[in-house]
């Protein structure tokens, strides 16, 4: 067995034995122990650097100390009330603080629940209530969650939907528009106009805009590997969603808090969105999560339609104020950027020397890094991925991949140049240990399924 940690991989296989497959998604057999800024540690003591950032959950670094003694104080008051029935002022703080986050000027207002899914599930609801009408549209490669409205509006593999149907129905899903594959000598213009005619189509054959409620999209798709459209198609949709009163819904559990340079991901493309999803980071991976809504949209929804007992819960709460705190105190979306311009110059120069780095998209500390057989036939290389993230584990990085060949490079915006530095070291020697073919899969790991 190749693996360095033992007693991970013990505890790994224990845990198979008693959570159900389907809440493990497997790359390595990494068991942690603790946890630190950007720093984690398994339970054998060994020291990774965390470029997945527990998924985007963890913008402001593990156990921050301003987000630990927020908690520790709220715990000593009051651990949990159920909000719906009489609320807290942790809570009620924090749900003012969120409205005022939400880009616009107008009068938002939240609905708080306990994970992503439940945001983007609220989505639909309130979109449905607020206009009378009941489609909704989504995209392709999009990942939303898997409560049955998230998963039904997501489209990003085909195992997460298969044995669960019926779906949510009334969600149709449109093309993304794909920047790196796409035919010879087109422009961003044209591109960006092939898209928008597919996202028409619907309208133009089956689909009336006037039974339409909303369009939820990832302004940056996450897990379909980094991906950014273009300007234009994105004015485009949003120009016909206004046109049509089609609200315009954002999902940024992803890539909302600072990831991707700025707080919300929509504001690249200077759009004020009607409803945003938010969680993950907003309360530094506890459970918390948000709909971020236009005042009258969301009047629209009568009590008890989108209500959990845990929804605000106080202690989640304050972790969640203390994380916006840190990302206005240490600048993290500014932070974000600057550390991004220069991992982005390190991979470009990586990708010059190899020839699987077909593609590399950095928007702010937030990458997908795409391995391809060569960089004339952009051929994702799925096996040569899983190659590099393993020989990355082993070295001391937690690095796992998305869409089957991308390499995901999400840290916590906290993490220190120093470290960054010793990233792209290690980075190098995985790369030249792949060229040179020195990597030995260990036999479980050669199906990765993600
Ligand atoms: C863009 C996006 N939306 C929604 C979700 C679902 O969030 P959760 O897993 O907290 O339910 C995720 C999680 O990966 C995500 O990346």
């Amino acid at each position: 067995m190749a693996w360095e940690n033992d007693l991970g991989d013990q505890l790994f296989h224990e845990n198979m034995n008693n959570v159900a497959p389907t809440g493990i998604v497997q790359y390595y057999n990494l068991v942690i122990k603790s946890a630190q800024g950007a720093e984690v540690t398994d339970v054998e003591g060994k020291q990774y650097i965390d470029l997945l950032g527990s998924a985007s959950a963890m913008n402001v670094g593990h156990n921050h100390p301003h987000v630990v003694a927020a908690m520790k104080q709220q715990i000593d008051e009051l651990v949990s009330y159920d909000a719906g029935y009489f609320t807290n002022p942790t809570s009620m703080k924090l749900a003012e603080r969120l409205t005022k986050l939400a880009p616009g000027d107008q009068k938002y207002k939240v609905a708080f629940g306990t994970s992503g899914s439940d945001a983007n599930d609220g989505i639909i609801k309130f979109a449905r209530a607020a206009t009378g009408r009941s489609y909704i549209i989504s995209f392709e490669g999009g990942y939303h969650g898997t409560t049955f409205g998230a998963i039904s509006a997501g489209a990003c593999d085909v195992n997460m939907v298969r044995k669960i149907g019926p779906l949510v129905p009334n969600i149709v899903h449109v093309p993304f528009p794909d920047l790196y594959r796409h035919y010879p000598n087109e422009t961003v213009h044209e591109i960006s106009m092939r898209y928008l005619a597919d996202f028409m189509r619907p309208f133009n054959t089956y689909l009336p805009a006037d039974e339409v409620a909303c369009v939820l999209i990832e302004p940056i798709q996450g897990d379909a590997g980094i991906i950014k459209p273009p300007d234009e198609y994105i004015q485009a949709i949003h120009t016909f969603c206004q046109a049509n009163g089609i609200l315009f819904a954002v999902d940024e559990i992803n890539q909302g808090l600072g990831r991707s340079g700025k707080m919300w991901s929509i504001e690249h493309f200077g759009i004020e969105p009607d409803l945003i999803a938010t969680g993950k980071s907003i309360a530094a991976g506890m459970p918390l999560s948000a709909v971020i809504g236009k005042a009258d949209i969301m009047d629209a929804l009568g009590t008890s339609a989108h209500v959990f007992t845990t929804a605000g819960n106080p202690v989640c709460a304050a972790a969640s104020s203390a994380v916006l705190d840190i990302i206005a105190d240490e600048k993290l979306p500014e932070k974000s950027v600057t550390d991004g311009e220069y991992a982005k110059e390190q991979f470009l120069k990586l990708q010059a020397r190899f020839d699987f780095i077909g593609d590399v998209r950095m928007f702010g500390l937030n990458g997908g890094i795409e391995i391809v057989k060569d960089k004339i036939s952009k051929t994702p290389d799925n096996n040569a991925a899983a190659q590099i993230i393993f020989r990355a584990f082993q070295k001391g990085l937690i690095l796992v991949k998305l869409a089957g060949n991308v390499l995901r490079f999400q840290p916590p915006l906290v993490i220190t140049r120093a470290q960054l530095d010793q990233v792209f070291t290690i980075l190098e020697e995985v790369f030249n240990d792949f060229q040179q073919d020195k990597i030995k899969l260990p036999d479980e790991l050669k199906n990765m399924v993600w």
